[in-house]
């Protein structure tokens, strides 16, 4: 049988707000996105998935749906949405959309017209809490309540009722119709809440919690699989799952399920190699078809994340890091601007921060705008090249971004840019011929070393230099070598037996 597309697929997350401004008003758009497929074909990713771009009162950057089947003035048309697909296709391209069925918008028309049954409404709250801090529960002017989960502008939907499960099978097939190639499912552990609503008695046990996972959701996930099966080209979903357990994210991508769920593990790991080899074994051992992800639109960018006091460290590791994930068996999620190092942007002055975590602590809790600063095009001021000449992008641009704009980059063999370029290149001539399987090879103190047939891959996160393992050539490496040693904070690539010949050498 032909291996699906996805199944080992590089797929490329576009923040849709924070990605190109072609309209002029500050605000990332379809026409802006469209603009720089042919930036993302050089790349060498397989897939785009874009963040909500539907009507939305941006509560919470647009995962406050409050119309599934359009997009928001601020984005675009359903036109450009459709010419954006139609020229990612045409580059061979595919293209995942965002479906949030948790929750909608406190503006959308079912929340708006009263219509109760089809959200969380109870008379006395029980105790949980907000993923973004305060209580679940807001009271509305009869003296009832109603659950959000995330922002009090973001109701949960009542998944019990059956109106709700249709309405979701249509909007799929609105979208699959428009010729989406899959689907990325926002809180997809969410939808069902355990019956009764009872209080949580232990905050940190995902997998084991009246909030989240409850059994009912795979019943949806069966149905929507049935949806996308009667598709013609292999449309499929993943589904954000945040567990604390293997077997709990394993039961989302049974074979009459999800074709793939996030695997946040990986992205939740220290610097170590305990730490990765028991994250790949788990993995491994949990789901038929694993994905990997460093990075997205929630989360500290790993650049930043794996750094120490020296900034240059947490590029190096990020590097070594993402040559690692690209050997491991699966597909591999990238998040916008990872490809050019981009750091966590950590001082955004408080008047600029939007995300709703930051007011919801009071700002204790910085929030999620700093991975979400617009991309860098070009070095000149004062949105490198993100919006029209003389227009300010949503959130401001640190000065650093002008040396790592991809205009800067582009073309310098040093660059981080043409480090991803070559590194994807590597891996799409390699992906097809080599096994799913992993073999772990004996490694030194602080490294990890592994073999998928005929390819090696070495990672060294201690403190010292290893040598490498025995091998013919190095494919890839993240940084430079000295000789047979790998130096600390660095990954290769090696063929240690005859691998088929490369199609360029980037
Ligand atoms: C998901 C999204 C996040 C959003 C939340 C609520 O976790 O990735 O950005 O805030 O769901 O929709």
């Amino acid at each position: 049988m032909e291996t699906p597309w996805w199944r080992d697929a590089v797929v490329y997350e576009i923040y849709v707000r924070s990605f190109a401004d072609a309209s002029g008003d500050g605000v990332g758009d379809l026409p802006g996105i469209r603009e720089r497929l042919p930036y993302l074909k050089e790349l060498g990713v397989d897939a785009v998935w874009l963040t909500p771009f539907y009507p939305s009162p941006m509560a919470d950057g647009g995962y406050d749906v409050a119309d599934y089947r359009d997009v928001d003035p601020l984005f675009g048309t359903l036109g450009d949405f459709e010419a954006l697909v139609g020229d990612a296709h045409e580059l061979g391209l595919r293209v995942i959309v965002d479906i949030v069925p948790n929750h909608s918008s406190d503006r959308h028309p079912w929340f708006r017209q009263g219509l109760r049954d089809r959200y969380v409404f109870a008379d006395e709250p029980n105790n949980w809490q907000s993923t973004f801090g305060g209580p679940a529960w807001t009271q509305v002017a009869d003296g009832s309540w109603y659950l959000h989960l995330f922002a009090p502008e973001q109701p949960d939907f009542n998944w019990r009722n059956p109106a709700v499960h249709q309405e979701f099978l249509d909007i799929l097939r609105f979208w699959l119709d428009r010729g989406v190639d899959g689907f990325r499912i926002d809180v997809a552990m969410g939808l069902y809440k355990a019956e009764g609503l009872p209080d949580v008695q232990d905050q940190s046990f995902r997998s084991r919690s009246p909030v989240w996972g409850q059994p009912e959701v795979h019943g949806v996930y069966r149905a929507w699989r049935e949806v996308l099966d009667s598709y013609p080209g292999e449309r499929m979903a993943v589904g954000e799952v945040w567990t604390d357990s293997a077997e709990d994210l394993a039961r989302y991508v049974r074979p009459d399920e999800l074709q793939q769920s996030f695997n946040f593990a990986w992205l939740l790991a220290p610097w170590s190699p305990t730490a990765f080899k028991t994250v790949i074994d788990d993995t491994l051992a949990a789901v038929p078809f694993a994905t990997w992800v460093l990075s997205n639109h929630d989360v500290v960018r790993h650049r930043t994340r794996y750094g120490t006091a020296d900034p240059g460290t947490g590029l190096m590791r990020a590097k070594a890091a993402l040559v690692t994930m690209l050997a491991l068996p699966g597909s591999v999620y990238l998040y916008q601007g990872e490809e050019l190092g981009l750091p966590e942007v950590e001082d955004l002055p408080p008047e600029a921060r939007q995300d709703p975590v930051f007011a919801r602590s009071n700002g204790k809790i910085p929030g999620r705008d700093g991975c979400r600063v617009p991309l860098p095009w070009t070095t000149g001021s004062p949105s490198y090249g993100f919006s029209r000449d003389g227009v300010a992008p949503w959130l401001p641009q640190p000065a650093e971004f002008a040396e790592l704009s991809a205009e800067r980059q582009s073309g310098d063999p040093e660059s981080t840019l043409e480090f991803y370029r070559r590194a994807l290149s590597c891996r799409r001539d390699l992906v097809r011929s080599i096994p799913y399987t992993l073999e772990w090879l004996p490694s030194p103190e602080g490294a990890l070393f592994f073999t998928r047939g005929p390819l090696t891959c070495a990672i060294n996160c201690g403190p010292d230099p290893v040598r490498l393992p025995p091998h013919e050539t190095v494919l890839l490496a993240s940084g430079p070598l000295d000789g047979d040693l790998l130096p600390p904070d660095t990954a290769a690539w090696m063929s240690g037996s005859p691998l088929p010949a490369r199609r360029d050498d980037g």
